[in-house]
């Protein structure tokens, strides 16, 4: 089976399992109430990890997919840090005791486009209301092209240890493309800034599938990569979604790599990362150093995947603050307003701003664990799985008949009862734990559709 076949055979839309079921299923049944009454039942021992959105840029890219808008201005980004604020008391009031943290990630966006007395003052509530502990991990998302060096102090204030780095690429022709001009000093600058205040964990954003890239291209702009000695990288495929994000229009689509073209230069990042950074791979689509508690947590077993794409973080409720963050608790997920006004209406009237979500039963649970071990260690004993969850494993078993094929095509290694992911179907991964997604065999045509699988 050559690329192209496989390309031909797999390049479905399949979604990207950050959560099961995943957001498109979540509907209007679910509410702020719901949410307090979740909370409520959390076990008090249970550890926070909590995510907060920051949906304010300097810039706007091109093919950014992400929940943000360009935001000049300070009052719209106050008013914005006031309605967080509230949030997160209304949280800890609901909570009814300082809860632990173990960790507290800043995502968006670009959360460093908040006034720095915003950033530290909200890290501060943070440790008022909850004990933050002393090994937690706080992680904020940076574009190295908006960090002024005066960011540095709020940054160090707030304690961050972990920062990721929008890189994306190096070339000028596919910036340029991509409305986003970026130079290596620059993003060497804020790296190097980040390590002296302390943060120990770097990692880098790559994207593969933009356009005017080819295989040496993408070599060359992950070869640049390494210069920065990142402990981690994440190698994201262009999503190209212009019937969701309107601004990707401006994108030139004849100029876009498609097919086997991305699936080539998702194998040239991989070879330099591997052979020349001595990387190893994670799950889809990171990379991580050896020693780094992320390698390991994968090597052992003990990867998790959240909205974020891969965590160590084993914290059994996930808390979203801010306009379009989603939460995922033991009894389900919820998923906050993503109109800003609205966000900031719904909490000044003392309300949690959960508009959506969806509360799991048991076969979603279940399927979730399958999906999720997956998505993480590329392999999962399914009879062993359904013993765990106290149900017969026949109907997963009749779920992976569609394996024997994958097997044939060199993607899985299947003996009937375990399947495991091979290096050639890493990047197919999603397609196999598609085969569990009893939602998605159910269909539902009014839902948005998902990117390419590769
Ligand atoms: C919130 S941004 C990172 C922080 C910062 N705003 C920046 O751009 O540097 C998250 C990451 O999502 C990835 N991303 C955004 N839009 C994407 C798309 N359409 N397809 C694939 N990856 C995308 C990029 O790699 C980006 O670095
Ligand atoms: S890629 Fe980052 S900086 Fe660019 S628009 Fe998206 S969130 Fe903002």
């Amino acid at each position: 089976m050559t690329d192209i076949d496989l390309i031909a055979r797999y390049d479905g839309r399949v979604p990207r399992y950050t959560s099961y079921p995943t957001a498109p299923h979540f509907h209007a049944g679910i509410d702020g109430r719901d949410y307090a009454r979740w909370l409520a039942a959390v076990a008090p021992a249970a550890e926070l990890s909590l995510y907060l959105h920051v949906p304010f840029c300097d810039r706007l890219c091109l093919y950014c997919g992400c929940h943000t808008s360009v935001a000049h201005h300070e009052r719209p980004k106050r008013h914005y840090a006031r309605a967080l604020a509230s949030e997160i008391e209304l949280l800890a009031d609901t909570l009814g005791r300082r809860a632990r943290v173990s960790q507290v990630h800043w995502g968006g966006g670009t959360p460093t486009a908040l006034p720095d007395d915003c950033l530290s003052g909200l890290m501060d509530m943070l440790r008022a209301r909850f004990e933050v502990t002393a090994e937690a991990e706080i992680a904020i998302e940076i574009d190295p092209a908006a960090l002024q060096p005066e960011k540095l102090r709020a940054l160090a204030l707030m304690g961050v240890n972990r920062a990721s780095l929008g890189v994306q690429d190096f070339d000028e022709d596919v910036q340029k493309a991509i409305g986003r001009m970026q130079s290596f000093e620059q993003t060497r600058d804020a790296a190097e800034g980040l390590r002296e205040l302390g943060v120990t964990s770097l990692n880098l954003d790559l994207i593969y599938g933009l356009p005017h890239q080819t295989e040496e291209s993408v070599a060359r702009t992950a070869r640049m990569a390494l210069e920065l000695a990142p402990d981690r990288a994440a190698v994201f495929g262009y999503a190209h979604v212009p019937w969701m994000k309107k601004h990707q229009n401006l994108i030139p689509e004849a100029a876009l790599p498609v097919g086997v073209a991305r699936l080539r230069q998702e194998a040239a990042i991989r070879a330099v990362l591997e052979q020349e950074g001595g990387m190893v791979p994670v799950g889809l689509d990171h990379y991580a150093r050896p020693e780094d508690e992320m390698a390991k947590a994968a090597k052992a077993g003990a990867l998790q995947r959240g909205f974020q794409g891969y965590t160590t973080d084993a914290a059994p409720v996930l808390i979203g603050l801010g306009a379009s963050a989603i939460g995922a608790l033991p009894q389900g997920y919820v998923q906050n307003q993503p109109s800003i006004p609205a966000y900031e209406d719904m909490l000044a009237q003392g309300r949690f701003p959960v508009t959506r979500g969806v509360a799991l039963d048991h076969e979603d649970r279940l399927r979730r664990a399958v999906i999720e071990r997956i998505m993480c260690d590329l392999a999962v004993d399914l009879p062993a799985m359904a013993r765990a969850f106290g149900v017969g494993e026949a109907a997963l078993l009749a779920d992976a008949a569609p394996l024997a094929g994958f097997a044939d095509d060199g993607l899985v290694e299947w003996d009937g009862a375990r399947l495991s992911v091979t290096e050639r179907g890493r990047p197919f991964v999603r397609n196999v734990a598609a085969l569990f997604d009893a939602y998605l065999r159910k269909g539902a045509p009014a839902l948005p559709r998902h990117a390419r699988a590769v």
